[in-house]
């Protein structure tokens, strides 16, 4: 087959071992999670260092190759699918871990590292990444902090960006920015790092980054809550959070009809309580002093039993028994399989309004279809609810639809079209719903400036008619 120019002169500067291409490309996946479609890439490129990553991103600005850079594919967005044409770039060689420092609380790692492994690693040497989400045995971090992901432990720690000190990253023409420091404070004007987190791979590609660790937590407590009301909910939120001197670590809530299909449906998990409620909390607080945290996360519960902001609460009284609590929120892994056809939404409103905007979005929903499944659950300490919806016509129509129905609705509580898991193909059509124009024009100028060709991700996160 003949090979393109840009193809030639990435192997030329590369050679094989970096490259591949046609029909050397191994047989692997080449799309993410989102269940959107990929087409095989024109070449692979699997860089060893950096210097190779702005070789081959100088070259491909010269040539005006699109390039796509690719992590662990558990993306829910499209944000590292390939389309005909394109040049996929994967980090997963650049997966070490360089350097432990416990003494600044920071590892320096490329980002062809998976979440878990930095997880333990951290655990090693008594500190803690905090960062955690389902995806961890197969997402990098390099893609983590592209799409600045989110996950169970936000409310107290935050998002990917806040687990970062400094990043090394390319830029289109293959120059390399950022220097690996490992301070918190460095105040030395524009914060590149913090623009290339969130990116979605549209300004440069990470290639390195000073990871934040923070002290390994003597204490978990973790109970079940069942509630009669939302004003209950966030009273139990407020109060956890005023009470507890270690704060929050987790506030996940699940609605009966979320609870009674996983319950029913996905095996191998046990009930937190006997009792049905009309909301379920599974709340966690992560402490230093063990007596003393234990004893004011029960004192907790007992104070809201009392005032009647609990109806029921189940204590977990070991580690496995904190895991079965879990499994119960984790369940939607399963999702997949059980609903081939389901519509996910990840999406965040005020915490005073969630109940409301829930409510009125199944109501909607439930009206046009009245056989739809509809699954609320989420990181409600954060805003964020992700919404499952199963409608018995699966074709495109009938997604567009529901995809309408919801996003309308975000956009009338001015809520945000994407809480955690960003943009990529799937929501650019309604990322104005929650952007101004004013701040999507500002976007495309910073995308123009710092990518000219529009080489990376083309096609992704940013609108189309804006940039051209
Ligand atoms: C979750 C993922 C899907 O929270 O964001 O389950
Ligand atoms: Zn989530």
């Amino acid at each position: 087959m003949s090979i393109v120019n840009v193809v030639q002169a990435l192997i030329a500067c590369l050679g094989d071992d970096v490259v591949e291409y046609g029909e050397q490309i191994a047989d692997r996946r080449h799309a993410d999670w989102s269940g959107l479609p990929a087409a095989v890439p024109l070449a692979l490129l699997r860089p060893r260092t950096t210097q190779q990553v702005s070789q081959a991103l100088a070259i491909c600005h010269q040539h005006r190759q699109p390039v796509v850079v690719q992590g662990g594919l558990s993306g829910l967005a499209g944000g590292a699918c390939t389309q005909a044409g394109d040049i996929a770039l994967s980090l997963e060689r650049m997966n070490q871990i360089e350097e432990v420092d416990d003494i600044s609380g920071t590892m320096t790692v490329q980002a062809g590292v998976t979440l878990q492994t930095v997880q333990e690693r951290a655990h090693g040497v008594d500190m803690m990444f905090p960062l955690d989400l389902g995806a961890r045995g197969s997402c990098t971090i390099g893609g983590n902090l592209g799409s600045n992901a989110g996950g169970n432990r936000v409310i107290k720690y935050g998002m990917a960006r806040e687990q970062v000190l400094d990043l090394e990253a390319v830029l289109a023409d293959g120059s390399i920015i950022g220097d690996r420091r490992k301070m918190v404070k460095n105040n030395t004007g524009f914060d590149l790092k913090n623009l290339l987190i969130g990116s979605e791979g549209t300004l440069g590609v990470i290639t390195r980054a000073v990871l934040r660790l923070r002290p390994q937590p003597a204490s978990v407590a973790t109970a079940w809550c069942g509630l009669a009301d939302y004003e209950a909910v966030t009273v139990l939120l407020r109060t956890a959070q005023q009470r507890l001197s270690a704060g929050v670590s987790a506030f996940e809530v699940m609605w009966p009809g979320y609870y009674d299909y996983v319950l029913s449906r996905v095996q191998g998990l046990r009930p937190p309580l006997a009792s049905r409620h009309a909301y379920y909390v599974l709340l966690e607080s992560v402490g230093g002093d063990i007596q003393q945290h234990q004893a004011e996360f029960q004192r907790l519960l007992e104070e809201c039993l009392e005032d009647g902001v609990i109806e029921n609460a189940a204590l977990a009284s070991s580690a496995s028994d904190a895991l079965d609590f879990w499994k119960v929120r984790d369940a939607p892994a399963e999702f997949p399989v059980l609903m081939p056809n389901l519509i996910a939404f990840d999406v965040s409103f005020s915490i005073r309004e969630i109940g409301q905007a829930a409510r009125d979005c199944a109501h909607r929903l439930n009206m046009r279809w009245p056989d739809s499944t509809v699954l609320v659950y989420g990181h409600l300490g954060d805003g964020n609810l992700h919404v499952i919806v199963n409608v018995p016509e699966a074709s495109e129509v009938a997604a567009a639809e529901v995809d309408e129905m919801v996003y309308s609705l975000v956009k009338e509580y001015k809520g945000s079209v994407s809480a955690e898991h960003g943009i990529g193909l799937k929501k650019k059509m309604v990322l104005g719903h929650t952007r101004s124009l004013a701040d999507l024009n500002a976007m495309c100028a910073i995308k123009r400036a710092l990518d000219p060709h529009c080489i990376l991700n083309r096609g992704k996160t940013l609108p189309d008619e804006l940039l051209s």
